[in-house]
């Protein structure tokens, strides 16, 4: 039992609020019926690759490409979810969540990515809403956390409208079968990453190196979003739902003109390329401009496809986890100069965007750095420029070195302090008037993290890979108490966090 010690070491803090000061109200309640909940996805977790009839998505193509993830891992195993689900349902119910964001395979449900519907795929989906249910945690189903039929990308993929009829066929599929057990429905997780990271950059799955495929990914996905919402409105009506975004908050390196406007372009391309067209039913002029001569980039957009993307939603997910600053390509040198650490990989391939470190600022394992007001910043902004409906932080979450102890314990107190941070950041954000409604910890369980395979640990419990063993972390049990309580202590700075004695 190691709760009560890690609440002291916070409490030692937790009068100093972040900016230093001291405070005299610590303790920050969440409103009464603010939802608690932590998210997965299913090529991270489930393993099974080819149970039950379920054939290959773009993922499982990609990870067994020699040289394409770290150490060539690959999600065959992974968390071996499908045969331990029972087991997860425990922990979830440990842990006193209100809602367990998962995803569904595609290649579960429709092996080829089109006809009738796998029972014994939807079976098991059944099984965890069922699970789910019986514990009183509200589902809260994706329906596509990049897991392509392989099928599907063999036909053009993303870069092809019909992919986007196929999706909302599987959405029809998924929705009679689970109906109205399934509380919220996600239409798509980060579809930048499915057309930026899948077909600009290369580095997720299909590994498609193409800008103007990129753009018209970027648009088939949104309209696979815009075409399945009064697919599930007729299946379910009594369904929530939504769509979940990876947004950033761009930060210009200086205040030169040309790093001002280098962090309009990322935000162009991160944020707005998404949030237009869905809230204001529109393309940003600036994206439009700049990926004129792409091909067949948004030369695909047809007319009334804008009006089905911007079909009215239930409410907006946000994934959130560091922040961004950037200069222009040409003053990469002048940022070095002045004291920056340029990132070696860029994540706009196209933009002439080069992002900066801060240093001496602290990084998770993944190099991200930790930056908690650039989520209370990025909501206040959608609240202001696009949407008051409510918005559900669906994703958050650290990777750090974690370790079993000799004693067997994972002490992961830098993740709390990212946890508690954040969490914190949320509770200043409906401070500030934005509806946030509720906050999902990525992850559950330590995973398949897709290129970096598994040696990314974000879990809040730890997965032993080989035997598939999990083990709660430290920050498990200090993620039960804070639902427990529904509140939350000024966030601690990482630094002056050390292990008790
Ligand atoms: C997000 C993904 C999620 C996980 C986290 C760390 O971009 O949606 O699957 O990999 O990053």
């Amino acid at each position: 039992m190691l709760g009560p010690p890690i609440h002291f070491q916070l409490g030692v803090l937790l009068t100093m609020s972040k900016h230093g000061s001291t405070h005299d109200n610590a303790i920050r309640p969440f409103p009464r019926d603010f939802l608690w909940g932590t998210a997965t996805a299913s090529y991270q977790i489930e393993g099974a690759a080819s149970v039950d009839g379920r054939q290959p998505s773009i993922w499982d193509t990609y990870s067994h490409t020699p040289g394409a993830v770290w150490n060539d891992d690959n999600g065959d195993v992974a968390c071996d979810h499908y045969h331990r689900a029972q087991e997860d349902l425990e922990l979830l119910g440990g842990l006193g969540v209100g809602a367990y964001r998962f995803s569904v395979a595609w290649p579960r449900v429709q092996p080829d990515g089109r006809g009738p519907a796998n029972a014994k795929g939807l079976d098991f989906y059944r099984r965890l809403v069922d699970g789910l249910r019986e514990r009183a945690i509200e589902p809260t189903l994706t329906l596509y956390h990049w897991d392509l039929p392989q099928a599907i990308e063999d036909r053009g993929g993303w870069c092809l409208r019909d992919t986007a009829e196929r999706f909302a066929e599987y959405v029809n599929l998924v929705a009679r079968a689970l109906g109205s057990d399934v509380e919220r429905w996600i239409t798509l997780n980060e579809p930048w990453c499915s057309a930026w990271q899948g077909y600009g950059s290369g580095l997720h799955a299909p590994g498609i190196r193409d800008i103007g495929k990129a753009v018209a990914a970027n648009h088939h996905l949104l309209l696979a979003h815009g075409l399945s919402v009064p697919v599930l409105r007729e299946a379910v009506p009594s369904a929530k739902l939504g769509i979940t975004l990876n947004l950033g908050d761009h930060r210009p390196g200086s205040s030169h003109e040309l790093d001002v406007a280098a962090a309009r372009r990322a935000d162009g391309n991160l944020n707005r390329l998404f949030l237009d067209p869905i809230f204001h039913g529109r393309y940003p002029e600036d994206m439009v401009e700049h990926y004129r001569d792409a091909r067949p980039g948004l030369s695909v957009v047809r007319e009334g496809d804008l009006e089905l993307i911007s079909t009215p939603l239930d409410f907006l997910g946000v994934n959130y986890y560091f922040p961004s600053t950037v200069v222009d390509q040409s003053r990469a040198r002048e940022a070095r100069l002045a004291g920056f650490y340029v990132a070696p990989v860029e994540q706009f391939p196209d933009l002439r965007v080069r992002s900066l470190e801060t240093p001496g600022r602290d990084k998770t394992s993944m190099d991200w750095e930790i930056e908690a007001s650039g989520l209370t910043a990025l909501l206040v902004r959608v609240r202001d420029d696009y949407t008051n409906l409510p918005i559900y932080i669906t994703e958050n979450g650290a990777a750090f070195d974690d370790y079993v102890d000799p004693n067997g314990r994972v002490r992961d107190l830098n993740r709390i302090a990212y946890l508690q941070e954040h969490i914190s950041a949320v509770h200043d954000a409906i401070d500030a008037g934005v509806n946030v409604q509720g906050y999902f910890v990525w992850s559950l369980l330590d995973n398949f993290e897709w290129s970096f395979g598994y040696s990314r640990r974000f879990g809040i419990v730890w997965v032993d890979f080989p035997t598939g063993a999990r083990l709660p972390k430290e920050s498990y049990r200090w993620y039960r108490d804070t639902i427990a309580s529904n509140a939350v202590e000024y966030a601690a700075s990482l630094n002056s966090l050390t292990p008790a004695p």
